[in-house]
């Protein structure tokens, strides 16, 4: 099939490898020429595993391109998908004028029937307004179905999500897109749930607020576990082995970052209000998420009193493991805050550190954590790297001004560390002093 893609980003470019890898013609668009630029000499814009030799490999063999022209793009392909950013606004609505934008050029570009799909992340009833912008700019006027398709890869294990789906949703409304699309995931072979595209819209944003309920829950528990003693990992290992709680996404931490469930449990919280419900559920998720943060600093502060002056380590910048991306991500806001009170920070991250350099000031960036840890006050763990995990610890201690770890993702052995001569600070476990 050809296929457009149009935002080549972490969605946009991941399903566009993805779909030529299956034997689809596809075009990628972008209004970002450098990027552009970029992806045509085989330089992928971001970092995740796997990416750069998938897209090199269906460019050699011819069945993905890119390119600025979404006219020429749309002309040539038979199914759109929309894949462009959909960023918070500052009362916590999606912004979708790109998703309105693109629908536009889109309608003024066909000349013949096409399949537009959503495949960002939008509110419940966008559908309705994309198929409306086409109806308006449809100059031509050519039959078109607008079809619902939301995306749950996670960046990290990006092409694994897409090539092997726990599920594909798909909402349409007429006979003509669902054959289509049928067609179009049958290599897969995954389940495919067909629903209308308001029921499309929803699964979407209420998949990434369960996922993040589920997230708060756990740190919720952790809380009660520090005040009276217990250990919430063998406590999220003693729920996760029950079918229905399952283990994943009961890792207790700093709270969830990224772009994507803050942005959408805002919309979500935002869509329901505007439609009358109040969803008091999801702004409790957030705010035990904000408190997450809050209170790990704190326990910074209860172990070295004063900030001012003090030089702080930091491992792990990026919002999650095996990614380069920061938005969101917890370390920004707990390092901005430190800074705030005075104090140094130095830093390592594998992937992050020209991402951070872009958005925040005054970190001394360090080419290995052996490095970060000499002459610091303090280590922090915030992302859970696998390279963390084997530190030559002793090697750490040795170089720490003070043998503390404040560890936001729980990756040692408290009482392994505290053998070492660590004092050994976690999320929801008993503090090995
Ligand atoms: P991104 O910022 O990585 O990429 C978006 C791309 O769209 C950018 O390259 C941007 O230049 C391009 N763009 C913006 N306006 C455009 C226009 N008018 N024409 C052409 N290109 C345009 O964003 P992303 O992370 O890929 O997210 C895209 C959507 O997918 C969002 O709605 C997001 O919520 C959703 N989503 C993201 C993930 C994820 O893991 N990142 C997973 C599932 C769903
Ligand atoms: C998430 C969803 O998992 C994807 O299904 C979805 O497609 C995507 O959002 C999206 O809509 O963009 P992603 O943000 O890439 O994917 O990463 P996750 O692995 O979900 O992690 C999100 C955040 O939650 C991270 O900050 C992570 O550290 C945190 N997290 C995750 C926890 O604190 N505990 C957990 O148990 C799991």
């Amino acid at each position: 099939m050809k296929i457009c893609i149009i935002g080549a980003g972490h969605v946009g470019l991941v399903s566009g490898a993805c779909f030529a890898d299956l034997g689809n013609e596809v075009v990628c668009v972008d209004v970002d020429g450098e990027k552009i630029n970029k992806l045509r000499k085989g330089i992928i814009p971001f970092f995740e595993p796997e990416l750069e030799e998938l897209v090199k490999k269906n460019v050699k063999e011819g069945r993905l391109s890119f390119t600025t022209g979404l006219e020429e793009g749309v002309k040539e392909s038979g199914i759109i998908f929309i894949s462009v950013g959909t960023p918070s606004r500052d009362n916590g609505e999606a912004d979708l004028s790109y998703v309105e934008d693109v629908s536009k050029r889109i309608a003024g570009a066909m000349e013949e029937y096409k399949i537009v799909v959503e495949k960002s992340t939008v509110p419940v009833k966008t559908g309705e307004w994309v198929r409306r912008t086409i109806k308006l700019n449809n100059v031509h006027g050519v039959d078109f179905d607008v079809v619902s398709n939301p995306e749950f890869l996670r960046e990290g294990s990006a092409i694994y999500d897409f090539m092997y789906p726990d599920r594909i949703v798909v909402g349409v409304e007429s006979e003509r897109a669902e054959k289509v699309m049928r067609e179009l995931y049958e290599p897969l072979k995954a389940s495919l749930i067909f629903t209308d595209i308001k029921s499309a819209e929803i699964i979407k944003h209420a998949s990434n607020s369960f996922l993040a309920l589920k997230i708060s829950y756990i740190n919720a528990i952790a809380n009660v576990c520090e005040l009276v003693g217990a250990d919430v990992e063998k406590v999220a290992e003693g729920m996760g082995l029950d079918k229905r709680i399952g283990r994943s996404f009961l890792k207790a931490g700093i709270g969830y970052g990224g772009s994507c469930f803050p942005k959408d449990i805002a919309a979500f919280i935002k869509i329901a209000g505007e439609s009358g419900y109040d969803f008091e559920l999801l702004r409790v998720a957030e705010k035990v998420n904000r408190e997450q943060r809050e209170q790990f600093l704190k326990k910074i502060k209860d172990s070295l009193w004063t900030l001012n002056n003090k030089t702080i380590g930091v491992l792990g910048l990026a919002f999650k493991p095996d990614t380069d991306d920061v938005r969101e991500a917890p370390s920004l806001k707990i390092i901005e805050q430190l800074q705030a009170e005075g104090a140094k920070i130095k830093a390592f991250d594998p992937a992050a550190i020209e991402t951070t350099r872009a958005v925040l000031k005054d970190i001394e960036y360090c080419a290995d954590p052996y490095e970060v840890a000499e002459g610091s006050d303090c280590l922090l763990i915030l992302t859970e790297w696998e390279q963390f995990k084997n530190l030559d610890l002793k090697r750490i201690k040795s170089l720490l001004n003070n043998p503390l770890i404040l560890d936001g993702r729980n990756i040692y052995n408290p009482r392994e560390l505290k053998n070492m001569g660590f004092t050994y600070i976690g999320i929801g476990i008993k503090p090995e002093i």
